[in-house]
């Protein structure tokens, strides 16, 4: 009988596969300008760029499919799942950065928006049983069983403090204990991602104590351990443009660079895996 057909898991049409210019197909992205049309804005500090979601989703799904973002923020996986069709599901554990992800997602284009997608965001703790519980309900709500693609920006440990929650990622003591609790959310999570279907992590590294702490292969090892069934299909590296923290100090930088032997990071992260 051989091997099961494999399901097309976009819609791209390969035979006019040249008239895909705008897709990323390299390791290297290379992403000057943020996307600011339409419902996006820059207002909340830790966001990343639509066009991360954006790419993915055109590569990974299909119009109609469902698409979890387990660390919502202020809704740019979903603003960006609404514009191209997709349903999303979003999970945030801050009620007023849920409140206002919900406001981004309904208002300007996107009200009258005639994709039929749904959107709906969860206030809850992505690695809680709970919160998968809720997921389910509102996946049967929509007549679903499963999730298409999984895209996951958790905090960079504690380089941005988004809350003194004790459930909040951004608040866990140590890097292993990060990990851990990020492989909690990989667990809670997986069974619902259909097989041949991908997850993808956005994730940067930090520095503390004069030393480069590699967040992202800590993640990237906490995941294979904990989801066996996920296979490593890239690694991509991705330039971060404006970063804030660093703007209008680059000089300062550079100089402490130049005295403390180390380079200024200048990149974060997206791991894709799928699942086998
Ligand atoms: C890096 S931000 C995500 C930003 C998002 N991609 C955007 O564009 O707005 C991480 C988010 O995860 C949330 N968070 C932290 N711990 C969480 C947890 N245990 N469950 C769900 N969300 C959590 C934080 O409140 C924060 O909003």
């Amino acid at each position: 009988m051989g091997r099961p057909l494999k399901e097309k898991i976009n819609d791209l049409d390969l035979k006019n596969w040249k008239e895909y210019g705008d897709l990323l197909t390299d390791s290297l992205w290379l992403i000057n300008e943020r996307d600011k049309t339409g419902a996006h804005n820059n207002q909340y500090h830790g966001n990343f760029v639509p066009q991360i979601p954006h790419q993915l989703m055109r590569r990974f799904t299909k119009k109609g499919d469902v698409v979890l973002d387990a660390f919502l923020g202020n809704g740019t996986t979903l603003i960006e799942s609404k514009r191209l069709g997709r349903n999303g599901i979003g999970i945030e554990l801050l009620p007023d950065v849920a409140e206002s992800a919900r406001k981004n997602i309904n208002q300007g284009e996107l009200l009258n928006n005639t994709n039929d997608a749904f959107t709906d965001i969860i206030v809850g703790d992505s690695t809680a049983a709970i919160t998968k519980d809720k997921v389910i309900d509102v996946l049967h709500e929509h007549g679903r069983n499963s999730i298409h693609h999984i895209i996951l920006h958790p905090p960079y440990h504690d380089i941005i403090k988004f809350s003194n929650k004790q459930e909040d990622l951004s608040n866990t003591g140590t890097v292993e204990d990060f990990a851990r609790r990020f492989g909690d959310v990989i667990e809670n999570f997986v069974d619902l991602l259909e097989r041949y279907r991908y997850l993808s992590i956005v994730i940067g590294d930090k520095y503390t104590n004069s030393e480069w702490v590699p967040l992202g292969f800590y993640l990237m090892q906490e995941t294979m351990k904990r989801a066996p069934n996920l296979r490593l299909k890239s690694i991509l590296v991705k330039n971060m443009a404006n970063n804030r923290a660093k703007i209008n100090q680059e000089k300062l930088w550079r100089y402490r660079a130049l005295v403390g032997g180390f380079y200024i990071f200048k990149h974060e992260y997206i791991l894709i895996f799928q699942k086998i």
